[in-house]
């Protein structure tokens, strides 16, 4: 087999840069280790900044989106027995988020290109890349009980955390910085409406928790739990009991449903630099990991590939190497702002098992900050819906 563009992984990244690049005339091929169904079922993040929507939008993948998803102005912090509103679109000339789980994402985009017959290959899964410093990189990957090769002009290692792209790259030439934390959220989704219309992060002493959304009928909420938590330890009453202490306050309700699905999921900041070699570009998950706070993962992985198929789509047509050439440079200035504002969020909301009184009050003294000054509160509100300029 042979094509232009070979995409390792069906996940947001890698199906949103076969959408633009198809767009633009560039062939590609996607080969994806999992099933549809398990792709398409896979309960992950919910929040799609301004730009991601914008995008999605401008390429024609939002029709479902826009009559399913949920436009959010504001969100809560919870904290000290109050809530406090930060008024998003307010802060930040009328720019919002959006509610559309990942998995949704996903379908309208797995549906947009099996429609038109275009290459997406599933449970074929990578096993190595040969090549990628030369001009004919290939994938090797396993399809059908066989053994396969994809030749390629260049490949995205859109294979996320776990996958094997960014392993091929000899070693010495990728730089990692990482940081572990010492938890992991336990995250649910339950058959029950919403308790609020709003987001609510909440800041409490036996630790973080956070109320979100799917639709009218589905809650979705997080626990902040060790990082490796047996979800075995968790009944579905353990789990209730303890998000209404975290989230409990006076006058409100947390209302209870049955749980559809939960999980546990680690918590680190990952960025590898830079972002590519060779004929390799990576992207998204497989290049950069944020902790889930500031709803970041997601937006990260649709920006990158925005940015690669604009630099793609300009060597194929012009035969002008700059935007390649800089691809890891451009991405990873959002990719630095956004590892940031994911810290900050969760140094602030979460409580780390070796936090002592002075941690403790200066977490209240910042969060006091953020819902006091219209500066601070506008800082956080126009990173939470996504920097335009970066
Ligand atoms: P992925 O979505 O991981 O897609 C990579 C794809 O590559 C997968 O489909 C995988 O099956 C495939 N693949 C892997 N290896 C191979 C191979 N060898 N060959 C072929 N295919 C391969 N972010 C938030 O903002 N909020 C959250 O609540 C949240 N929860 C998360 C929960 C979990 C369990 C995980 C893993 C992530 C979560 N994230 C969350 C992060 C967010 O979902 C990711 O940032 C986002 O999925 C990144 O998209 P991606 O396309 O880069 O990677
Ligand atoms: C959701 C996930 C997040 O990581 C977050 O910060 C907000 C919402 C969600 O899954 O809805």
């Amino acid at each position: 087999m042979r094509t232009q563009v070979g995409i390792v992984g069906a996940g947001p990244a890698g199906l949103v840069l076969a959408h633009l690049l198809r767009l633009e005339g560039v062939e590609s091929v996607v080969l994806e280790a999992r099933s549809r169904e398990h792709v398409e079922h896979r309960v992950r993040a919910g929040v799609l900044e301004q730009g991601s929507v914008d995008l999605l939008t401008e390429t024609g993948l939002a029709d479902r989106l826009h009559r399913e998803a949920l436009v959010h102005h504001g969100i809560e912090l919870r904290f000290a027995g109050r809530g406090h509103r930060i008024a998003l679109s307010d802060l930040t000339g009328g720019r919002s988020i959006t509610i559309y789980g990942q998995q949704e994402v996903v379908k309208d985009l797995i549906a947009a290109r099996l429609t038109i017959g275009l290459p997406l290959l599933f449970e074929a899964e990578a096993v190595g890349l040969d090549g990628v410093g030369s001009d004919r990189p290939t994938i090797r990957f396993r399809h059908e009980g066989a053994g396969r090769e994809l030749e390629c002009d260049v490949i995205a290692g859109c294979d996320g955390f776990h996958g094997v792209c960014r392993d091929s790259v000899p070693d010495g030439v990728l730089s990692a910085f990482t940081r572990e934390y010492p938890y992991g959220w336990l995250g649910i989704l339950a058959a029950v409406a919403p308790s609020s219309d709003e987001l609510i992060y909440s800041n409490h002493e036996r630790g973080f928790s956070l109320h979100s959304l799917r639709s009218p009928e589905l809650s979705r909420l997080y626990l902040q739990v060790a990082q490796e938590e047996d979800i075995g330890e968790w009944p579905d009453d353990r789990i209730w009991a303890e998000l209404q202490v975290r989230l409990g306050l006076d006058g409100w309700t947390l209302h209870e449903g049955p749980i559809l699905e939960k999980g546990v999921t680690g918590m680190r900041s990952f960025v590898i630099e830079p972002m590519q070699h060779g004929r390799l570009f990576l992207a998204g998950d497989a290049a950069h990991i944020v902790p889930p706070t500031g709803a970041k993962g997601m937006n990260l992985a649709i920006a990158d590939v925005r940015i690669l198929a604009e630099a793609l789509v300009r060597w194929y047509r012009t035969g002008d190497p700059a935007g390649l050439d800089g691809y890891s440079e451009a991405c990873l200035r959002r990719v630095w702002r956004a590892e940031h504002f994911s810290w900050w969020m969760t140094s602030m909301l979460h409580r780390a098992p070796d936090t002592d009184a002075f941690d403790r009050k200066l977490q209240l003294a910042q969060l006091e900050y953020v819902c006091t000054s219209e500066a601070a509160a506008r800082s956080l509100a126009e990173n939470y819906v996504g920097l335009a300029h970066v």
